[in-house]
């Protein structure tokens, strides 16, 4: 697991745009991996602003969804579709046949999250898969003790989680799902290249037992400690509580350019 260390959330989103331009020029349908909440959105801004400036060609990039709230009318402003498509697919240029996500208004929901995984490997499998992580640790919305053997299904949201995400919904915790459709630690482990962009001092905890803790469910991000070629950025505050923090800092100063992440 390689972790970088960069000044604040913007100089992050700008690390990870440049990763995404550059794949991109390597494989340009590659398919995006894009979670929702705050703290992916400088990355969709500082790539929207190199699309429009020219210095990336995301025209037949492809984006899917990490996972969704069950039970929101179709088109509700909070749902993850309509965040996407308002954050990354409209930004980008793409239209929405370049877009995939579970149906978390399906009748049968066991049978859309089969149906979405289907679809992802049906499509190549993901490229590279852009994660932030809750503050008990969870990500997509793999909550502790998730088995990190999952795949795309139902999960129900901790109070922690729905008193966190209730900013989206005029600070009323009521009007949060109770449920969602995520992503399985197991289909988010197959992406080929997954990148957990923290920041802020409320997920110092979480990074440190990510990064310097033991695998486990307790903490699902953990599990990206299993994958051969996962990224983890932090900004500085989101870094306070890693113990090899200097470490992390020199392996990346001394990395040879050409690598990329
Ligand atoms: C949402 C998702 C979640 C969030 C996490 C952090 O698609 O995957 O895991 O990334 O809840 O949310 P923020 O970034 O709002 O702190």
């Amino acid at each position: 697991m390689e972790v970088v260390i960069v000044p604040d959330a913007a100089a992050g989103g700008e690390l990870i745009a440049e990763a995404i331009g550059a794949l991109l020029s390597r494989r340009p349908d590659a398919l995006l991996g894009v979670a929702t909440g705050s703290t992916p959105l400088p990355v969709y801004r500082a790539l929207a602003a190199k699309v429009r400036s020219g210095a990336v060609d995301a025209s037949r990039a492809r984006v899917c969804q990490l996972d969704e709230y069950v039970g929101l009318p179709p088109g509700h402003p909070e749902s993850y579709r309509s965040v996407v498509l308002r954050e990354v697919v409209e930004p980008l240029g793409l239209s929405e046949a370049s877009f995939m996500g579970p149906d978390g208004s399906a009748e049968d929901v066991q049978a859309a999250c089969e149906a979405y995984d289907r679809a992802l490997a049906e499509a190549g499998g993901v490229d590279l898969q852009l994660l932030g992580i809750g503050t008990d640790g969870h990500i997509g919305f793999n909550e502790p003790c998730s088995s990190l053997a999952s795949r795309t299904r139902i999960k129900t949201l901790t109070e922690r989680t729905r008193i966190d995400n209730a900013r989206f919904f005029d600070d009323d915790i009521d009007q949060v799902p109770h449920h969602v459709i995520t992503q399985g630690i197991g289909t988010i482990l197959e992406s080929r290249h997954p990148i957990l962009l923290a920041t802020g001092e409320g997920k110092a905890e979480a990074v440190a037992q990510t990064v310097e803790g033991p695998v486990a469910s307790i903490v699902p991000a953990s599990a990206l400690q299993l994958h051969p070629h996962a990224t983890v950025v932090v900004d500085e505050a989101a870094a306070s509580k890693l113990k090899l923090a200097d470490y992390f800092r020199a392996t990346y100063a001394a990395k040879p350019a050409w690598q990329g992440l």
